[in-house]
């Protein structure tokens, strides 16, 4: 499916609703330097914690009020890291920038992803399709099948699954796909918390159920549960069908048109910021978060600058890894969301394939590129694979090919040596926070922590991509822009959550129609 961004399918009467215009001051000329709380009120200021795909996205959302309504609002953008893009960053095999760079994070959309899609498009950003490798489900013992590229049509597939299950399946997952593309109508609604959004989207049972337990009560066999399904929850959220709730499996088996950005997905983040105009402070950490008084609206970031005075706040960043100190009142009602803790293992090797032996394949057959695994055995009794996923990524130089695995343990490389034959060149090992455990459940953390301070990522148990962050953005900056600024994205169009939602066609194309907050 080719996208259009076809802007001219926006109707004029929307894009010039309203004509605001706010008598905000621009700031005078303070500087973010000082090392005290400016004496000025920060009328006009907003911090974002996080340059990640929220915060960036965020600091972007803000820009298109600027832009459109004449907001005037100075942004600031606070990360503790030295690059832009949070966890989705790539790394280049020997840190050698001539050779193909490397995702370390992220490393997959799809065309549903309207607002990532539409920036690479606007931002002129070559997207790239994923190569369909050939794919195989090894449990820790045996390697139960393998399919050619393409999996999920093949007639192994149909083979081994039979029919109904597969398609039972792909259902799901097109209504779960069609359900969600409402979210970018021009009629989307902002909700004020996750559960709102679960209610309107109709999402309750797939949030508070696990993968394994609603797929067979949707008549999916439990072996296409145990394999296909739980090789995708592992390689995209290292998690069993057992363990993740059944929106998170949904969302892992909906990749089909996957596609990356050239040279890394981390240039998308970089242009919403650089097209926000916002200031950028790499490098810094933010120790605090308090309001200036007990009885003030404004909040004080305490950071490696010193303080500065926020009209808002936007936090961008799972607030459990950013030990960031809030007043006691507001880090209490953020429920602790445990994070999946994951080795990512890049190596280069001149082995054409994984080493067949292990797989207790006759020497010389080939391994297929991408090695996905089930945890079913061990559930059985039986033993653990040692990694969620290893797969081949092309070439990084003649003779030369990329590979990543993701595990839950480090990888040794004596484990490296014997699985690539002896053949190993470049290693790079990563342990990240990666995503949330999303276990099945009804809370949430809040969106809104305080007057004037929002959180992005109460979003990620529900779902965490890069895409829903910048959705979760939206809907943050939205909310804040109504009640601070009296301003939106588009202006002050509020519909209550779940009112207009489903008042259009539940069929929404993919690429044809106008996209909330770029089209208005
Ligand atoms: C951030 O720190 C890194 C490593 O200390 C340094 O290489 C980089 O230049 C710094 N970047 C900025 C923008 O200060
Ligand atoms: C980087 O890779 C290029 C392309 O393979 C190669 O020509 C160059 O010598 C490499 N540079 C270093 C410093 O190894
Ligand atoms: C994108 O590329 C087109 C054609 O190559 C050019 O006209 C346009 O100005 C570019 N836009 C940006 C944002 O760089
Ligand atoms: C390994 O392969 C041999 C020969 O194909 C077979 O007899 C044996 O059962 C296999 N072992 C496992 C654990 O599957
Ligand atoms: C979510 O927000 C709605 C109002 O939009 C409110 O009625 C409901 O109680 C809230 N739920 C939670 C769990 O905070
Ligand atoms: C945007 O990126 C260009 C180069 O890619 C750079 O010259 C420019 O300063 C950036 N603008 C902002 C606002 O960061």
């Amino acid at each position: 499916m080719r996208f259009h961004a076809i802007l001219l399918l926006l109707p004029p009467s929307l894009a010039f609703q309203l004509p605001f215009s706010i008598p905000f001051f621009r700031p005078k000329s303070y500087s973010t330097l000082e090392d005290d709380i400016q004496p000025s009120p920060p009328s006009s200021r907003i911090a974002i914690i996080g340059a990640g795909a929220g915060g960036s996205s965020a600091a972007f959302w803000i820009s298109k009020a600027k832009e459109r309504f004449g907001l005037e609002v100075e942004i600031d953008v606070y990360e503790r890291a030295s690059y832009i893009g949070g966890r989705s960053t790539v790394v280049y095999p020997y840190s050698n920038s001539s050779l193909p760079p490397l995702e370390l994070g992220a490393s997959i959309f799809v065309p549903a992803n309207k607002n990532l899609w539409r920036a690479a498009e606007e931002f002129n950003l070559t997207r790239e399709d994923n190569v369909d490798d050939d794919v195989g489900i090894w449990d820790g013992d045996k390697l139960l099948v393998s399919f050619g590229g393409g999996w999920w049509d093949t007639a192994k597939v149909l083979w081994r699954y039979g029919f109904l299950s597969p398609r039972r399946t792909s259902s799901l997952v097109r209504n779960m796909v069609s359900r969600y593309l409402t979210l970018y109508t021009l009629k989307s609604p902002r909700w004020n918390n996750m559960s709102d959004l679960a209610v309107h989207l109709g999402w309750e049972d797939l949030v508070e159920t696990s993968t394994s337990s609603y797929l067979v009560k949707q008549g999916v066999s439990a072996s296409y549960v145990n394999e296909l399904v739980e090789a995708s929850t592992r390689v995209n959220y290292g998690q069993n069908v057992d363990d993740i709730h059944a929106l998170g499996g949904t969302v892992s088996m909906a990749a089909e048109g996957a596609i990356h950005i050239k040279g890394g997905n981390y240039q998308l983040f970089e242009q919403f910021l650089n097209h926000s105009g916002a200031n950028v402070y790499l490098n810094t950490s933010v120790a605090s978060i308090l309001p200036k008084s007990a009885t003030s609206q404004n909040w004080v970031v305490r950071s490696d600058r010193g303080s500065t005075l926020y009209k808002a706040v936007i936090l961008a960043a799972p607030f459990h890894t950013t030990h960031i100190a809030l007043p006691p009142a507001v880090s209490e009602q953020i429920l602790q969301v445990p994070y999946v803790h994951l080795h990512v293992t890049l190596l280069t090797t001149t082995s054409p394939s994984a080493n067949p032996t292990y797989f207790n394949l006759s020497a010389g057959s080939k391994v297929p590129a991408m090695m996905l695994t089930t945890n079913f055995g061990a559930r059985n009794g039986g033993k653990k694979p040692e990694f969620n996923s290893l797969s081949y990524h092309g070439l990084v130089r003649e003779g030369e090919w990329a590979v990543k695995i993701f595990s839950k343990e480090r990888i040794s490389d004596g484990w490296l040596q014997q699985m690539f034959d002896g053949q190993v060149g470049w290693v790079h090992r990563k342990e990240w926070d990666a995503y949330p455990r999303l276990p099945p459940t009804g809370s949430f953390p809040p969106i809104k922590l305080e007057h004037g301070f929002y959180y992005v990522n109460a979003f990620e148990p529900f779902i965490s991509t890069m895409e829903t962050e910048t959705v979760a953005s939206r809907n943050v900056v939205d909310l804040l822009l109504n009640e601070e600024f009296s301003s939106g994205i588009c202006g002050i169009t509020s519909p209550t959550p779940g009112e207009e939602l489903f008042s259009g066609t539940l069929q929404v194309g993919v690429g044809e129609d106008p996209v909330f907050g770029w089209d208005c």
